[in-house]
C-alpha cells in the first residue's frame, strides 16, 4: 500500500507523521519504506542511517535506476529513498515529462514493501500531484485549532469578555 502524505499547508507535520508512521508499523513487524519527496529533505535525516545509499529520489525518479536508491535506517524493516533535490528541479521535470506524473507510481509499485510512506511539500505542484496520483491513500494532518465562543449576539467573543 502507498500512503501519501499530504497538505497545502506547511508546518501541520507531515514529516513527523510519515516517520512516527513509518516507525511504528516497522515495529508492527510491517516492511516500510519512507520517501522523501520534499526538496527541503527533514524526513531524510529524522533516522540515523544504517546505510545510505548512493543514489536518492532523483535518479529513482528520473533515471529510474533499478538498484542503489534504497537507504536503510537503524530501524530494522525500515528504509528511506532520501530527497537530494535542493533546488527543486523534480517539480520542473515533472512538469515537462510525458509520464511525469504517473512515474512515481508506477516505479513505486514495482517495490517489494508492505507500507511506502511518501512525505511531501506543503504546497501545491507537480511533484505533490505525482505523489498523490501514487496512493492508495491519503492521509492529511490537521493541527488542532481552538475557536473562540460565541457570544449571545452570535458573534465571536473577544478575550476580556471570556
Ligand atoms: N502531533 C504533534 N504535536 C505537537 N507538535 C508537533 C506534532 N507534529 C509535529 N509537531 C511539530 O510541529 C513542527 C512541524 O512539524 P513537521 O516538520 O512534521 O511539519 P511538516 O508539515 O512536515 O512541515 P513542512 O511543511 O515544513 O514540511 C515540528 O516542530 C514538529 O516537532
Ligand atoms: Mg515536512
Amino acid at each position: 500500500m502507498i500512503i501519501t502524505i499530504c497538505s497545502t499547508k506547511g508546518g501541520v507535520g507531515k514529516t513527523t507523521l510519515t516517520a512516527s508512521l513509518g516507525a511504528i508499523l516497522a515495529d508492527f513487524g510491517r516492511r516500510v519504506l519512507l520517501v522523501d519527496a520534499d526538496p527541503q529533505p527533514t524526513l531524510s535525516s529524522f533516522f540515523s542511517l544504517a546505510h545510505q545509499a548512493e543514489y536518492g529520489l532523483v535518479e529513482f525518479l528520473v533515471q529510474t535506476e533499478s538498484s542503489g536508491f534504497i537507504s536503510r535506517t537503524e530501524i530494522e524493516r525500515l528504509d528511506l529513498i532520501y530527497s537530494n533535490d535542493p533546488e527543486g528541479q523534480l517539480r520542473d521535470w515533472i512538469r515537462d515529462a510525458v509520464d511525469g506524473r504517473v512515474r512515481l507510481k508506477h516505479l513505486l509499485n514495482r517495490l517489494d514493501y508492505d507500507v511506502i510512506l511518501v512525505d511531501t511539500q506543503g504546497a501545491v505542484g507537480p511533484l505533490q500531484d505525482a505523489a498523490v496520483a501514487a496512493a492508495d491513500l491519503l492521509l492529511t494532518p490537521i493541527p488542532p485549532k481552538f475557536f473562540p465562543p460565541v457570544n449571545s449576539s452570535g458573534a465571536p467573543s473577544t478575550c476580556s469578555n471570556v
